[in-house]
């Protein structure tokens, strides 16, 4: 069993999440941590939720979920997902996946997706093992990706 969860951001683990540091190289495929808070703070629509493993703050996740939204890219999925560098490659993106699906069911939606930028260091191979399928639609520079929101294996533990 993983000891990962999500929780809502509180006074209290605001700094830890601005604090999130990325590898180098990866800043240029995700927005920091505290512009996604803002968004947050301004969509209400946005689902944003701290990564924790045990009592430490690990990563950051945002979905969206708006299902009038005329584009459909927008109606249900991630938004934004960091991991921090040091606990990248434990499970951690793959749980927040998992929990967003988990979320989406429960709000009743079928499909799920995710936009990410190509390139080297960029989240696409992390997207693909996660289950999501380029819809072959490029939006704003970014590639389309959709999956089901039926639950994915997790990953062996490590
Ligand atoms: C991409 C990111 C979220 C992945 O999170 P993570 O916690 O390191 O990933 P996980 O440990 O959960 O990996 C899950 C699976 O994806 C694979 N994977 C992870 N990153 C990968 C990559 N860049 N390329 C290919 N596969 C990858 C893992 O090997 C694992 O597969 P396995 O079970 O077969 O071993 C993280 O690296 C990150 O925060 N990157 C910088 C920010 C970013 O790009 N965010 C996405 C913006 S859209």
């Amino acid at each position: 069993m993983t000891d990962f969860r999500l929780r809502r951001l509180t006074a209290d683990n605001l700094h830890d999440l601005v604090k999130l540091e990325m590898r180098p190289g990866q800043e240029m495929y995700v927005a920091p941590v505290v512009q996604s808070i803002a968004e947050a703070y301004v969509n209400p629509t946005a689902w944003p939720r701290a990564i924790y493993r045990g009592d430490t703050v690990v990563g950051f996740v945002m979905a969206n979920f708006d299902s009038e939204n005329e584009i459909k890219a927008f109606r249900c999925g991630i938004w934004r997902l960091n991991i921090a560098a040091d606990f990248q490659g434990q499970g951690a993106g793959y749980f927040a996946v998992e929990e967003v699906a988990r979320e989406a069911r429960e709000r009743g939606f079928d499909e799920m997706t995710v936009m990410w930028v190509p390139g080297v260091y960029g989240p696409e191979g992390f997207y693909l093992r996660c289950g999501f399928v380029p819809t072959g639609e490029i939006l704003f520079d970014e590639v389309v990706g959709i999956r089901s929101t039926e639950p994915k294996d997790l990953p062996l533990e490590r």
